[in-house]
């Protein structure tokens, strides 16, 4: 009998211990353990129904071969072998959406689109990486994974202007994106520190405002002088490094929107081409943080012929459905003095210089129609009356994005207080050892992150407008990309979950599968933070 019972117990065991457990970030909408195991070897061949699939499919094998050391051959056509891998495209399903069966017989994965078919292999990555090796094969758990993103919009910022970044590092930011199935790389380009882009029409844009002359040390602080480095800093992406991240982000399913953020934030351009600025300088590249109250001038024509300059080559480099056109923190205090702006404001029959920042971002819009794109702005493009085709950024808080919400505008909510990655991890930075970070009172450990629901507050009408979600790094306490890493990971996995998993969310299996997905960062080389792994919040 005691025998009988401790065999019962044994395979009531065994059966539990061989149940797979997820392992998938972002969390699936469907996961189910199956019986048996797959064989992954180098006689693994990966079979893809349509030529598209060969370049994912590549990816995928790459990653397979770096991350377990197995080799595994892509052929299009139909699975002539055994332990096969059959990737293909089936229409029923939504273009994100994909399925992925795992049996003892072979892996079919299937998708919308190709990038469906990409994203269920993020998913298989994981889960071959975690699965157990034997000398040169892997041995995965069969399972049944249907799975498709909550929103449509998932997106990550880089501001590559207060600090600069390599073609290699941005790439790197955009690997770490494709791993969390992120598809919106947002690429602020433009600052009142340093203009990163080659503009053709407007050299000095590069050849000044790409070069500050020192930067500010230790924390922004309105009330203390500051200091500087005395040590000039600069740098720029030429167009055709431009090409070639939005050919590497393509590559990956994610479209780059770029930023050029006016009418504030535009001091570099100021100091390239003075006469841009309602005072007409003299200007210098910004040394420190802060907000500057020197912006364009919106009263002279030759400002909105500038920017329509600009624009004209950014349409050309990025093929983005959206370009960002700022909009945020622009002081009125020069537009109040300047002759020009307040021409404007009276034969406009404008109401006040948020007026004219309405007028601003609503002649840039039509411009960019005309070309078939649409705008993002942060959340200010509020203020002075938006237009209704306008995608609202919401970052002064959800509040912003529940306004614009109401207004019936799209909204991408960025909120600080859930999405600001460059705030600090846990509740004692001191004592924590973390770097110094933006904002010495916020707090934003990876708990806080996950619990952000873009749809509080919203009826059921108004949650249709919004369509995602964006984790933000802006960098001035971010010098290298190393730093830039701590900063992204692993918070960007909790922004990835509430944009793909939104119904979904779970933080104690978050965590766990977190844990595995660590040893996944660690393998690829991530600088990610430890406090979260380590307790500390
Ligand atoms: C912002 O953080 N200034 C959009
Ligand atoms: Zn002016």
């Amino acid at each position: 009998m005691k025998k009988i019972l401790s065999i019962i117990v044994a395979l009531f065991v065994a059966g539990f211990v061989m149940a797979a457990e997820c392992v998938i970030v972002p969390r699936p909408a469907l996961f189910e353990a199956q019986k048996g195991k797959f064989t992954l070897s180098s006689k693994s061949v990966v079979y893809v129904a349509d030529r598209s699939l060969v370049r994912p499919a590549t990816m995928f094998c790459t990653n397979v071969a770096d991350e377990k050391g197995v080799q595994l051959l892509v052929v299009n056509g139909e699975p002539q072998t055994k332990n096969a891998l059959h990737l293909l495209i089936d229409k029923s399903l939504g273009e994100e959406e994909y399925t992925l069966e795992i049996s003892k017989g072979g892996v079919v994965v299937k998708g919308g689109s190709e990038k469906g078919v990409f994203y269920a292999l993020q998913s298989l990555r994981q889960v071959v990486f975690h699965s157990k090796q034997k000398g040169k094969k892997v041995v995965v758990d069969a399972m049944t994974v249907k799975d498709k993103p909550h929103f449509a919009y998932r997106g990550g910022m880089l501001d590559v202007c207060r600090y600069m970044f390599s073609v290699e590092e941005v790439k790197k930011f955009i690997d770490i994106l494709a791993l969390h199935k992120i598809n919106r790389f947002h690429w602020h380009l433009t600052e009142d520190q340093g203009w990163r882009i080659e503009i053709k029409k407007y050299p000095e844009l590069t050849k000044i405002g790409s070069v500050r002359a020192g930067t500010q040390v230790g924390r922004y602080s309105k009330r203390e002088a500051p200091v500087f480095d005395g040590k000039p800093y600069g740098g720029f992406f030429t167009q055709d490094e431009v090409r070639d991240i939005v050919r590497y982000a393509s590559e990956r399913y994610i479209e780059v929107i770029p930023e050029i953020d006016m009418p504030g934030h535009m001091v570099a351009a100021l100091a390239s081409y003075p006469e841009l600025g309602c005072t007409k300088g003299p200007y210098e590249v910004r040394k420190m943080w802060g907000i500057s109250q020197d912006i364009l001038c919106a009263g002279r024509e030759s400002t909105f012929e500038f920017v329509e300059g600009v624009l004209s080559e950014i349409v050309e480099l990025f093929p983005s459905k959206y370009i960002h056109i700022g909009g945020d923190e622009a002081p009125k205090h020069r537009w109040k003095e300047c002759p020009d702006c307040q021409k404007r404001i009276a034969e406009e029959g404008l109401k006040d210089e948020h007026e004219l920042q309405g007028y601003f971002m609503k002649r840039v819009e039509k411009f960019l129609a005309k070309h078939g794109r649409s705008i993002i702005g942060w959340d200010e493009i509020l203020d002075g009356g938006v237009s209704k085709t306008a995608t609202v950024m919401a970052w002064r808080g959800a509040k912003r994005g529940i306004m614009a919400a109401k207004l019936g505008n799209k909204v991408i909510m960025s909120p600080t207080t859930y999405c600001y990655l460059d705030y600090c991890q846990t509740s004692d930075r001191e004592a924590n050892n973390e770097p110094l970070a933006m904002s010495v009172k916020a707090k934003l450990p990876i708990r806080k992150v996950y619990s952000f629901d873009p749809y509080d507050k919203l009826n059921e009408e108004e949650r249709k407008v919004i369509i995602g979600v964006q984790g933000n790094l802006w960098t001035e306490y971010i010098p290298n990309f190393k730093h830039a890493q701590h900063m992204l990971l692993p918070r960007l996995a909790a922004i990835a979950e509430t944009g793909w998993s939104y119904e979904n969310k779970d933080f104690d299996d978050f965590t766990r599968r977190m844990h595995l997905l660590r040893k996944l960062y660690e393998k690829c080389g991530y600088n990610y933070a430890p406090y979260f792994f380590n307790g500390i919040e």
